[in-house]
């Protein structure tokens, strides 16, 4: 074969025309409707199962995007970790109402099915194209930084970044907020024990993070969530 047949490799950047550039532009537009059309469903019948459950994942999504953010995390990641914090919980619409809204302590054998919520997330959103990533951020939200957690037993590190974001901030906003058979707890009491558990459930870095700016800006993310703090006390 002659050598001028074989196209010639190139460093140079792919360029694109306008058209292309306009066309990519649509597309991304799209995909971004799209993801936000998913996200809005899946609120909606979040809402439809526990109305209280909406507003909490609004303030994580709020809580969980000054985090990324404060980490540095690249703009991919950060939409995941959105999609995470407001849907983190939305396996749970496979676990029986009697689980779900049992006042007092749930059986062993109650809590080891509450505890498939976080798989049963996964499984449904792992189907949808562009929510895989968030899928696994999902399945892996319970896990423990001392790798006590379910459902790998993950540790450290091997836990997604956004999971251990979404795991902090969950298990604060549940301590504060209040559930028909208990009063939540106050915001220092909350913030003693998210300490206390600094290191072996949670990851220190994003306690830390959490911190430096929760109690200050309670007030803002609770206002822009629909609330505010003295309704979720
Ligand atoms: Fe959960």
């Amino acid at each position: 074969m002659s050598n001028n047949l074989i196209p010639a490799l190139t460093t140079a950047p792919i360029s694109f025309g306008a058209s292309e550039s306009l066309r990519i532009k649509e597309l991304e537009a799209q995909a971004s409707a799209f993801r936000n059309s998913v996200i809005c469903a899946f609120n909606q019948l979040l809402d439809l199962k526990d109305l209280n459950t909406g507003v909490h994942s609004t303030r994580l999504a709020e809580w969980g995007m000054r985090v990324g953010q404060e980490l540095g995390l690249e703009e991919a990641a950060l939409q995941n970790l959105e999609v995470a914090s407001l849907l983190h919980d939305i396996g749970k619409v496979g676990i029986p109402d009697s689980i779900l809204r049992k006042p007092g302590k749930l059986d062993p054998e109650e809590y080891a099915l509450m505890k498939k919520h976080s798989e049963y997330g996964w499984a449904v959103l792992r189907m949808l194209p562009g929510f895989e990533r968030a899928a696994l951020d999902i399945l892996h939200h319970h896990e423990s930084f001392d790798g006590k957690g379910y459902p790998a037993g993950l540790k450290d590190t091997e836990i997604p970044v956004v999971s251990r974001i979404v795991c902090v901030i969950d298990a604060f906003d549940a301590m504060v907020s209040s559930r028909p058979y208990r009063k939540g707890l106050p915001h220092e009491e909350a913030v003693r024990r998210l300490k206390e558990a600094s290191g072996t459930q949670f990851d220190p870095v994003v306690v830390e993070c959490f911190l430096t700016f929760a109690q200050a800006e309670m007030a803002t993310v609770f206002a822009a969530a629909g609330t505010s703090v003295s309704s979720a006390l």
